[in-house]
């Protein structure tokens, strides 16, 4: 069977956007058809300034959120990251076939180390090696599929070029992955820049719904967003790209409801609404709606938290029976020297 990894980085609250972007189809349709890991890689999240005390909150939110979202743990694997040892352990012999140049041309490094310099801080040199240990994550399940957005392309090509590297130096030991984009996935933007993904570490928080937005607060983002010039509701992402996005955001939020699996289309809700306020409005409620359940799953569970405790610790135990092979047999091919 197909294996699937992905990861969730707790560097923000998740949102709107984590969940109809990629969330959502992990839970309607990616744990059902494939063997599927889902991690909620905290490592990740010390590559940059970080509070300690946020990043083990989000860590524990992110992973209650992956099960609140519907992440069936009798279905896939559902762990964090820092509980199983070969994450790390793999990352180092992945450092040993990886060269500063590669490393160095990654766009999220240099972006990300540009805006660390300006603000006179210091970049930590595990942002620059970041993507070797994403590559551990993925290479030590054997994972085929890696479901990521867009900004990850570049990563996982890292990744096959570093598994790729490996097997013809020392000997056939991983698989080569491909990352998967959803045939049909929202891409929802920010409400106030819509030029912008809706990502969680955005400074201003007015255009990113959360999961955990109250109804009355997702109402006011909503019906605060910027739209464009014009008064037609239509939808051109070029030219309108603010009401464009709630489109896209209505049509994800109502197939939903009817579907499941797929993405709406947009396109279609062309024309249906007369204002830019009557859409809002639908925005608004098709988006509390949706969110309801995952909310009300949310509340429960973390009124158990020895129950989500269980499950991560099922999951790191999954994890690490399947991920130890792999990297045993990583050092063996490379050179070093098997404990007696
Ligand atoms: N780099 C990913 C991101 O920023 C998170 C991530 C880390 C990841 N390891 C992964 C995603 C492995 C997929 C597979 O979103």
């Amino acid at each position: 069977m197909t294996r699937v990894f992905s990861g969730v980085k707790p560097t923000g609250h998740l949102t709107l956007g984590n969940y109809l972007g990629a969330v959502r189809r992990w839970a309607q349709v990616d744990q059902y058809r494939s063997d599927a890991l889902f991690c909620v890689v905290d490592l990740h999240a010390l590559t940059v300034d970080h509070d300690p005390g946020r990043v083990l909150r989000l860590s524990r939110q992110a992973a209650t959120l992956l099960l609140a979202a519907g992440l069936d743990p009798e279905q896939c694997t559902v762990f964090v990251q820092s509980h199983v040892d070969e994450h790390a352990r793999l990352s180092y012999l992945l450092e040993c076939v990886a060269n500063d140049g590669e490393m160095r041309r990654m766009i999220q490094y240099k972006e990300k180390s540009a805006r660390e310099r300006e603000r006179g801080g210091s970049v930590r040199l595990s942002l620059l090696t970041y993507p070797v240990l994403m590559a551990a994550d993925i290479l030590a399940y054997a994972a085929d599929e890696v479901p990521v957005g867009d900004d990850q392309t570049q990563h996982v090509e890292l990744v096959r070029d570093l598994a790729v590297r490996f097997n013809q130096r020392y000997g056939h030991t991983f698989v080569v992955p491909r990352a998967t984009r959803p045939k049909v996935a929202a891409r929802v933007m920010d409400l106030q820049q819509p030029m912008s993904k809706m990502g969680k570490s955005h400074e201003s928080a007015a255009g990113i719904v959360y999961l955990l937005d109250e109804p009355d607060v997702v109402r006011k983002k909503i019906m605060r967003a910027v739209t464009d010039s014009g008064q037609e509701v239509v939808y051109d992402p070029e030219n309108k790209p603010g009401i464009s996005n709630l489109l896209e955001i209505l049509a994800a939020c109502e197939a939903v409801q009817n579907s499941g699996a797929q993405s709406g289309n947009p396109e279609a809700l062309s024309g249906v609404h007369t204002t830019y306020g009557a859409l809002k409005k639908d925005t608004a409620d098709a988006v509390v709606e949706l969110l309801r359940p995952v909310q009300q799953r949310h509340k429960e569970l973390m009124a158990d938290p020895a129950y989500v405790e269980g499950v991560l610790r099922r999951g790191a135990e999954k994890a690490r029976a399947m991920a130890r092979p792999t990297v045993d047999a990583a050092y063996r091919t490379i050179g070093l020297l098997p404990p007696a």
